[in-house]
């Protein structure tokens, strides 16, 4: 049974071991200061999906006028391909259009480039790169929604 609810600090621990498989740029002691940032600026744009009472994914969103970016969303590897990653999306895609987002992008680490065919089920293109995004090397594919 999958329950999505809104991310709490009592789960910062595991969702900053989740959030790890999105970053591989970072480390999990420094990363959980940004969720915990982002939980207190957006805690109606943090989810977590939970299973058997597990936190075993989560996402979060930062809004800018009409123009979000999707900050994380990871699942747990041995939970992957089971439809978590579609129901945290859509939950989020949701509380977005909410907040008026007319604009979804989304930031994946070149090693996470896996991760890409899942944004295109989504209506998701890649719209560029920058390069050293997130530090000398770590170059970040972009990719844009259009918020029907
Ligand atoms: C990307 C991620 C969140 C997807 O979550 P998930 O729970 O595995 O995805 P879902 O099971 O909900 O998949 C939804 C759809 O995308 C497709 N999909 C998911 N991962 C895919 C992949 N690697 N290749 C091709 N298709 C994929 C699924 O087949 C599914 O399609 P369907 O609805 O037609 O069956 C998860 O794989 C993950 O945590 N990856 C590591 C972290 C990461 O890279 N995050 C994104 C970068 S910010």
């Amino acid at each position: 049974m999958l329950k999505i609810r809104k991310m709490r600090r009592s789960d910062l621990n595991t969702v900053s071991e989740l959030a790890m498989l999105a970053n591989p740029h970072a480390t999990k002691e420094k990363y959980s200061k940004h969720i915990l940032d982002e939980l207190r600026e957006n805690p109606d744009l943090s989810f977590v999906a939970v299973e058997n009472g597990k936190v075993v994914g989560h996402v979060q969103a930062d809004i800018h006028n009409d123009e979000a970016v999707l900050e994380d969303i990871a699942v747990a590897k041995e939970c992957q391909v089971k439809g978590i990653g579609k129901r945290l999306l859509n939950k989020e895609l949701k509380a977005l259009k909410r907040k008026g987002a007319k604009i979804v992008l989304a930031e994946v680490h070149y090693k996470c480039a896996s991760a890409i065919p899942f944004y295109y089920k989504h209506n998701f293109r890649i719209t560029g790169f920058v390069q050293d995004l997130f530090g000398i090397g770590h170059d970040t594919i972009i990719l844009k929604l259009v918020l029907q």
